[in-house]
């Protein structure tokens, strides 16, 4: 009788368990691990480079076109200062902007404790955003949910 109670309760430990794992999940069921889902408007040219960019890097990518990507921003917790054009999720990561792929890779692979990295106001000379050979400098930024940034590279 114990054994059979301590069984229905382990059972029941790893139900939570899974449950909670699931919920831990930020983007929604179609996340699939290694994939890139990016969130953009239809008519954004310069998200389409960049996905161009992230492909041509190696990343499998999803993309989502949506009239409004502001709730996607909220609900992935990309602070207000760092929105730009697109939001990407890829293995519980964050990928706001134009991030260059190599610090992607470089984050997946390090795997910091934070929400995810940013590149804010779209600079001239950063993946999809080519304009001949003009090269804006700017900070690649790892958040995390507080809103608290780093500086990752600068490019
Ligand atoms: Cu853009
Ligand atoms: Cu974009």
């Amino acid at each position: 009788m114990k054994f059979r109670l301590v069984t229905a309760f382990l059972a029941g430990l790893t139900a939570v368990a899974m449950v909670a794992a699931v919920a831990q999940k930020p983007a929604g069921p179609q996340a699939q691990a290694g994939v890139m889902t990016v969130y953009k408007t239809p008519t954004c040219g310069c998200c389409k480079l960049w996905i161009d960019h992230m492909t041509a890097a190696g990343f499998q990518v999803r993309a989502v076109d949506m009239e409004d990507i502001t709730e996607v921003k909220q609900a992935s917790g990309v602070p207000m200062r760092l929105r730009t054009c697109h939001t990407a999720i890829i293995d519980g990561y964050v990928v706001e902007g134009h991030v260059p792929a190599d610090l992607v890779k470089k984050m997946l692979a390090e795997k910091p404790k934070v929400a995810g990295i940013a590149v804010p106001g779209m600079p001239v000379g950063s993946p999809g955003m080519e304009q001949g050979s003009q090269k804006d400098p700017y900070d690649v930024l790892l958040f995390d949910k507080t809103g608290k940034t780093t500086v990752y590279a600068k490019r």
